[in-house]
């Protein structure tokens, strides 16, 4: 599979500058001096699976979250995002509290074609907690909080000897014709959540979760039932290295 890069046009640029202009004029539903950061910091763990913040934070699923107020869409080069996610902050898209704002509340409206898999976060009162509680990882890198470590085999019960396991990519690229069906490789959003460009511990330990029943949905827990620990490392091993094929 070979990346091409998708063509922003300038009808794009325009629709960001006007979404941009009508974010400034529509103010926020929920006054900033009534967040609660301290809530905020508990509904994080809405995004903790894939997203780090704080001192020694990295790149997992999503980015490291540190000093996103402020910066373009998209923006760290030595994270992988999706084309959608680039061609945003290309055409215009700044993270500021309005923008972070409207992508938490429905993220694959803001940013069509995002590979974050998110359904989004309802209650506005409950965004506006976790954006003050997130701006405290900005701008101010010398003072920051330790990192929270994204989901570990242990929150989910499982043996962390399953990350020992080696997997060879060729064998993963055999298997992953069955997954493909579901899991579209052209980065849209269908509803079914992308699976391209993950770390290949966090995607072990989505497998094995699903495996062992401690992640719920009954088709993946079909389809991970079937899967040898060495057949999750070698998709593991293949997806991790898999680009989106728009
Ligand atoms: C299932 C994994 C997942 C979850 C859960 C998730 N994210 Fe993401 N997030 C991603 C991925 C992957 C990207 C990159 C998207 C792209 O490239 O299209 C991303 C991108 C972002 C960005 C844009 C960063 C940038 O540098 O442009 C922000 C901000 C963000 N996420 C915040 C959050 C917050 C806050 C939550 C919790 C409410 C959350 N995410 C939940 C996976 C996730
Ligand atoms: C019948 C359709 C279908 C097939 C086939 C399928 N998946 Fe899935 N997969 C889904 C759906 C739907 C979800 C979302 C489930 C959920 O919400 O927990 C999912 C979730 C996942 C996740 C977690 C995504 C996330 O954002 O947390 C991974 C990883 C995954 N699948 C990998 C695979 C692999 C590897 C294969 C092939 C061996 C595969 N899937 C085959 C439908 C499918």
């Amino acid at each position: 599979m070979r990346r091409r890069s998708r063509t922003i046009g300038p009808a794009a640029f325009a629709a960001f500058r006007l979404l941009g202009a009508a974010l400034l004029v529509f103010p926020l539903a929920v006054d900033a001096w009534s967040a609660d950061a301290e809530r905020g910091k508990a509904l994080f763990l809405e995004c903790k699976r894939c997203h780090q913040v704080g001192q020694g934070a990295k790149h997992r699923i999503g980015p490291e979250l540190n000093d996103v107020f402020g910066r373009a869409a998209g923006w760290l080069a030595d994270f992988r995002y999706s084309a959608a996610m680039k061609a945003a902050g290309a055409g215009g898209l700044v993270w500021t509290e309005a923008t972070l704002d409207a992508f938490l509340s429905d993220p694959t409206a803001l940013v069509p074609g995002s590979r974050m898999s998110f359904r989004g976060m309802a209650e506005a009162g409950d965004r506006a907690d976790l954006l003050a509680w997130l701006r405290g990882f900005s701008s101010s890198r010398a003072d920051l909080p330790l990192a929270e470590p994204t989901a570990t085999p242990e929150e989910y019960g499982l043996d962390p000897q399953i990350l020992t396991v080696r997997g060879d990519p060729e064998y993963g690229a055999y298997l992953a014709g069955e997954c493909t069906t579901c899991h579209r490789t052209d980065g849209s959003d269908q509803g079914i959540p992308s699976i391209t460009g993950w770390p290949f511990d966090d995607f072990v330990i989505a497998l094995h979760a699903y495996k062992r029943g401690k992640r719920v949905h009954p088709a993946m827990q079909l389809v991970a039932g079937r899967l040898s620990d060495e057949e999750i490392a070698a998709l593991a091993a293949y997806f991790r290295d898999a680009e989106d094929d728009p």
